[in-house]
């Protein structure tokens, strides 16, 4: 099946009451343990591409390339959208240039008006174009790709607002945090989180930071209008782990020398596991 736009699976997901992960991808092997995870699996998935990981892999067009190659050679059946992560309105731009399905417009760090009038802009070409968008209320803690925010949370009458121009999914800060989350971190705000939902009904939700939220914080969060999760850092950290382990034991020494694609295949098995541990959790698995 070729890409698709996020908003049928996102719009089933959140009358299901369960949500899509968006597994960032970083290079090849990635990109194929998680396809093949979700055909397996019969979820539907979102793939994340970062503008960091957009220019480690040689650029968009390169990205699109290789996906749809992808979707075709492995006889992917279910949906896949393509997704701009945290974009800004050059990469945004660029993105729906390259054949992605699917943006992210994050304008969370300007003003609110600003962020109001570039965000309709992009809902206008998205519209024209059968895309999906996801725009950004409220900044995400922690760090992604250099980009550094607090954590705040989301005022929900701003929620409406850029909601109400017509975005497929809106990601609104609920003191969720990128990467892995401090030993001190109070949890995510249902309380926000409820009323955000109450001003912008059934518009789906879309929780960042997924790495290392408990899984009984993820289903309440689910129950309460979240129907996008996205995963970065705990696919990395079980990236790194099995290849580790493989170099330690002396594995990428034997037989007829270093094979890259011998080391790294742990690390594209230890992806496909946690892809699949996740979509166990976001209820998604034979949603197709
Ligand atoms: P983690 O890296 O914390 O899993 O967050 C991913 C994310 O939200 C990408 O936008």
């Amino acid at each position: 099946m070729p890409l698709v736009n996020a908003k049928e699976m996102l719009t089933k997901a959140k009358a299901g009451h369960y949500a899509v992960g968006q597994f960032n991808i970083n290079n090849l092997e990635w990109t194929k343990a998680i396809l093949l995870t979700a055909e397996e699996l019969k979820s539907p998935v979102i793939l994340g591409v970062s503008e960091g990981a957009g220019k480690y892999m040689c650029g968009y067009k390169t990205i699109v390339g290789m996906v749809n190659g992808m979707l075709e050679e492995l006889n992917i059946t279910v949906p896949v959208a393509l997704h701009l992560d945290h974009g800004s309105y050059e990469g945004a731009k660029k993105c729906i240039e390259a054949g992605f399905s699917s943006i992210m417009f994050d304008g969370s760090h300007y003003p609110i008006e600003e962020n109001f009038e570039k965000t309709k802009e992009l809902v206008g070409i998205c519209e024209e174009l059968g895309l999906s968008i996801e725009a950004e209320v409220g900044s995400i803690g922690g760090e992604e790709d250099g980009v550094v925010g607090m954590g705040e949370c989301a005022d929900p009458d701003e929620c409406k607002m850029i909601a109400d121009l017509g975005v497929t999914m809106l990601a609104a800060g609920i003191g969720n945090i990128h990467g892995v989350y401090p030993a001190n971190w109070p949890g995510l705000s249902f309380e926000t989180l409820d009323a955000i939902q109450a001003k912008t009904g059934s518009m789906p939700l879309v929780l960042h930071g997924g790495t290392g939220i408990p899984d009984d914080m993820i289903r309440k969060a689910i129950s309460l209008g979240v129907s996008k999760i996205n995963v970065n850092t705990e696919c990395q950290l079980v990236f790194a782990e099995a290849t580790r382990a493989y170099i330690e034991a002396g594995k990428d020494k034997q037989g007829k020398g270093f094979d890259p694609r011998k080391l790294l295949a742990p690390g594209t098995e230890a992806i496909k596991a946690k892809v699949k541990e996740k979509m166990e959790i976001f209820g998604s698995v034979g949603k197709a």
